[in-house]
Parts: structure tokens; C-alpha cells; sequence
């Protein structure tokens, strides 16, 4: 009889994750005997936890904040996505073989395509709030789909140029420029942008930006906040009160998820409303 899959996430701070449970009720949708447990590991105790994955042949695992970057010189492959965007979220166990990817930017492109099948991002001015893990995967999407021009405002400036510099090398045609989150050459971008997307932990809990970026921002320009604890987050309900098309972050969410799934199990998730893929 066959082992029943041994899957898991790990992280630190995990209570607030919602893989779990969500992985748990696709794996019983499918059929598939196993189990998805939250490893929450503190950064001092990663390889601890790498070593103890080895023994108890998890057969594959989410990596979120903080170990995305940290993972990575543990493991014996890694896609070249992955590489690029120097973070992984996922890792399998392939022929006792750890071998890591990320799922993030896919996520997000196909969560985008779900909601706007007409408006291809192929030449749209972007501007992107953040410069974190998740807005690298993002970038890497952006520069994939060949936009024209992408904007980067972080509130620490340095790491957003560190970005700018990091993708330049990888996707030299694409344009890209850093500035300060409070920069007041912002305002000007934000009103020429035909998407802005916010991949900063502002949102989280209903926290807001200081200044609101929907003020400045163009007619109709989309709004994405990948976001999405709440679900609607301040950002969305203001964009969509000002009458722009919003794209909420657990669509995200669960096609990123979805494709971590694939990789190891084989099998398409299903699931009941409210999880199930658009
Ligand atoms: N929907 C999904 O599937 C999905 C996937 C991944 C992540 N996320 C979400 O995306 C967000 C970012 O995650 P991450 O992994 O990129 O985190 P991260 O690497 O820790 O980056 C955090 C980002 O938020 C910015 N930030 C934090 N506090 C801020 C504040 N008070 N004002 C302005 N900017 C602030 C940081 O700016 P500094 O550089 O200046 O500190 C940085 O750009 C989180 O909310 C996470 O839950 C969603």
C-alpha cells in the first residue's frame, strides 16, 4: 500500500496561515490519503528542521516568510524561476532529491488572467508597491508577460533600487525605476498607471497608507492588493468605491497554492465554494 503524503508548511509566525486547512480539504476532494501540517521553525532552527524532514521523508513543503531566501542553499535543485526571483515557496522530495520552485509568480499571473482575460498585461504601465519576497515574484511575473514600464515605491528606498538593479540584469528591456514610497514624484506615475498593485503588508489587519495612493491614481487604472486577510482590504474597498476594477489577493492565493499542490501530488485541486479555483 502506497504511504499517505506527508506534506506541511514552514514559517514563523504560522497562525495566521490558512495553507492548512486549505490543503487538507483538497487533498480529501481528491481522494488522496495524507496529511498537511503547519512546522512553525524559528529561523535558528531551519537546517534542524531541514534534517528532520529528511528523516520523516516529508514528501514536500511551503516555505513562507522567513526562510523563502534561506532555503535555498539547502536544497539539491532549484528552477530557474526560483532562482531569478531568489526566493522558493515550494519544495518537493523527488528521488531523495529536495528540489525547489516558486509558485508565487504563476499565482499571480493566472489569478490576474482569471479576472481580465481582455486586458493582457503585455504593454501596461505598472506601478508596484513594495519590494519584499512577494513583490520580487511579481516583478519576475511582470517582466515574464512583457509590460512596457514598471515603477517600484518602497518605503525603504534602498532595497526597492536593489530590485530595480537584481531584474535589470535579468530582463534589461524593461524599464523599471525605484522611488520612495512618499515620494512625490509617485502621484505623477500613479497617473499614467494602468494597473497598481500593492505587495506591502499594509492591508493586514486593515492597516492603511498613510497617504492614499487611489487619490492620485488614474480613471479605470485595475487595483491589485495581493492582500488577503481581510479580503476586501482597505485599498480595494476605496479603489472600488472610486469605480476601479479591483483583483483581491486570494485569487492569488489559491492558484499558487493550487500549483504547489499539482507539483506534489499530481492532481488539479477541487474544493467546495469559496475555495475553489475561478
Ligand atoms: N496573496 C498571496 O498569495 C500572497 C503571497 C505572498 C505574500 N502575500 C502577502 O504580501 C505581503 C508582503 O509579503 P512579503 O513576503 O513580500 O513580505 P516581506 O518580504 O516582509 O516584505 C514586506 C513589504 O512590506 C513593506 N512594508 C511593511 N510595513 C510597511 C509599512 N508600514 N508601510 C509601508 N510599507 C511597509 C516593506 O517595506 P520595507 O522594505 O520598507 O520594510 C516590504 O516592501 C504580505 O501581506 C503577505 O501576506 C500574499
Amino acid at each position: 500500500m502506497k504511504k499517505p503524503l506527508l506534506l506541511g508548511v514552514v514559517g514563523f509566525p504560522l497562525s495566521h496561515s490558512q495553507s492548512p486547512d486549505l490543503h487538507n480539504r483538497w487533498l480529501r476532494t481528491v481522494h488522496l490519503s495524507g496529511v498537511y501540517l503547519p512546522f512553525e521553525v524559528s529561523p535558528s532552527k531551519l537546517k534542524r528542521f531541514f534534517r528532520m524532514a529528511q528523516k520523516v521523508r516529508l514528501d514536500g513543503f511551503n516555505v513562507t516568510v522567513p526562510h523563502k531566501e534561506k532555503i535555498i542553499p539547502l536544497l539539491d535543485i532549484v528552477s530557474k524561476a526560483a532562482k531569478t526571483i531568489g526566493a522558493v515557496n515550494t519544495v518537493v522530495r523527488k528521488r531523495a532529491r529536495w528540489y525547489g520552485d516558486n509558485s508565487d509568480w504563476q499565482g499571480y499571473l493566472f489569478s490576474y488572467k482569471a479576472r481580465f482575460k481582455k486586458k493582457p498585461l503585455k504593454g501596461k504601465r505598472i506601478v508596484l508597491l513594495g519590494a519584499g519576497g512577494a513583490a520580487r515574484a511579481i516583478v519576475y511575473a511582470l517582466c515574464h508577460e512583457k509590460v512596457s514600464e514598471i515603477i517600484i515605491a518602497n518605503r525603504n528606498a534602498g532595497r526597492a533600487e536593489k530590485l530595480v538593479r537584481h531584474f535589470n540584469r535579468h530582463f534589461p528591456h524593461i524599464p523599471k525605476r525605484a522611488l520612495p514610497l512618499n515620494s512625490k514624484k509617485l502621484g505623477e506615475f500613479l497617473a499614467k498607471t494602468d494597473l497598481l498593485i500593492n505587495a506591502t503588508t499594509v492591508g493586514l489587519g486593515n492597516s492603511r497608507f498613510s497617504k492614499s495612493p487611489i487619490r492620485s491614481l488614474r480613471h479605470k487604472a485595475i487595483v491589485s492588493d495581493i492582500v488577503y486577510n481581510p479580503p476586501l482590504s482597505p485599498l480595494l474597498k476605496e479603489a472600488k468605491k472610486s469605480g476601479h476594477p479591483i483583483l483581491p489577493g486570494v485569487g492569488m492565493f489559491l492558484h499558487q497554492a493550487a500549483l504547489s499542490f499539482e507539483l506534489w501530488t499530481g492532481k488539479k485541486p477541487r474544493g467546495p465554494r469559496g475555495m475553489t479555483l475561478s
